[in-house]
């Protein structure tokens, strides 16, 4: 069954606070999620997977702001955030009620470590999400550089329920049935594309951790892969502080090693916005 609304409006009104992006689009995913899109910024220039800060003022008029990643790849015209609402969370109680029309502040300065430029060339690359850590990806999977650096394109996203991954599948699908992303992308550009939804707490056709899915060798039979190995595979991570640690873990384990903007190595971690 299809949950989620949508309002959308085509006209913005004139911005007031500094900072300030007016919204365009709020889409309710599950009674835990939503995304929505605001104006890009004319000068906003970022790198696709890189996050900036955003936000609301607070009743004493001062700001009140949390790290989100874009899930707009870097060429849009609009930028996109997907989030968890957390009903006594400081920020999403109030960011969940937003509706078009209205300005949230937004920081321009995009920062990151889930960029191309932090990973050394490989021959694949894997992009392990889960919950709304799926928000670096959505970029990454709808910039081309992406495919053109490497031969192949996983991404994994584990979340507790089915309709936690519904914001994930409809992206997967828009570039697989958009035209625009179909021209953008290519059927080449496609092929190279694997997408691996597991959940927990609800059956599906995968259930269970990425990381023991890995751990036990499910994934790598599922795929037809060796495993991962330094030599040919590279990853981005980008889930709850115990998920980072754990893919960190297995990283290292598997002899990968964690790059950085400064120093591009085997992979890369970024927390996912929580609360
Ligand atoms: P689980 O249901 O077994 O906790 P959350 O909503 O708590 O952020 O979790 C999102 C998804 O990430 C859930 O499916 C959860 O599985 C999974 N998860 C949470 N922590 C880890 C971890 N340390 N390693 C692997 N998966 C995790």
């Amino acid at each position: 069954m299809n949950e989620q609304t949508q309002v959308t409006v085509p006209a913005a009104k004139p911005a007031h606070l500094p900072d300030a992006a007016v919204v365009t689009e709020v889409t309710h995913w599950t009674d835990r999620l939503f995304s929505f899109k605001v104006e890009r910024p004319r000068t906003l220039r970022f790198r696709s997977g890189e996050f900036v800060m955003i936000g609301l003022l607070k009743d004493d008029g001062k700001p009140l702001l949390r790290a989100y990643s874009i899930a707009s790849p870097a060429w849009a015209d609009e930028l996109e955030f997907y989030s968890i609402k957390v009903q006594d969370g400081p920020l999403t109680s109030r960011l969940q009620h937003i509706q078009p029309g209205d300005e949230i502040i937004l920081r321009p300065k995009p920062v990151g470590t889930l960029v191309h430029d932090a990973l050394l060339p490989g021959k694949r690359v894997w992009f392990f999400a889960t919950g709304t850590g799926f928000a670096p990806f959505a970029s990454l999977l709808r910039d081309p550089e992406t495919y053109e650096k490497f031969d192949q394109v996983i991404v994994t996203h584990t979340c507790r329920e089915v309709a936690e991954l519904e914001y994930g599948r409809r992206l997967i699908d828009s570039l697989r049935t958009d035209e625009m992303m179909q021209e953008l992308l290519g059927e080449e550009h496609l092929a190279k594309l694997t997408y691996y939804p597991t959940t927990t707490r609800e059956p599906s056709p995968k259930m269970g951790r990425i990381t023991t899915l890995m751990q036990d060798g499910t994934v790598f039979r599922d795929l037809g892969l060796p495993g991962i190995d330094p030599a040919t595979d590279r990853a981005m991570v980008c889930g709850s502080l115990a998920f980072n640690l754990d893919i960190k873990a297995l990283m290292e384990s598997y002899g990968l090693t964690e790059g950085a903007n400064s120093e591009p190595a085997h992979y890369v971690v970024e927390k996912a916005f929580v609360g």
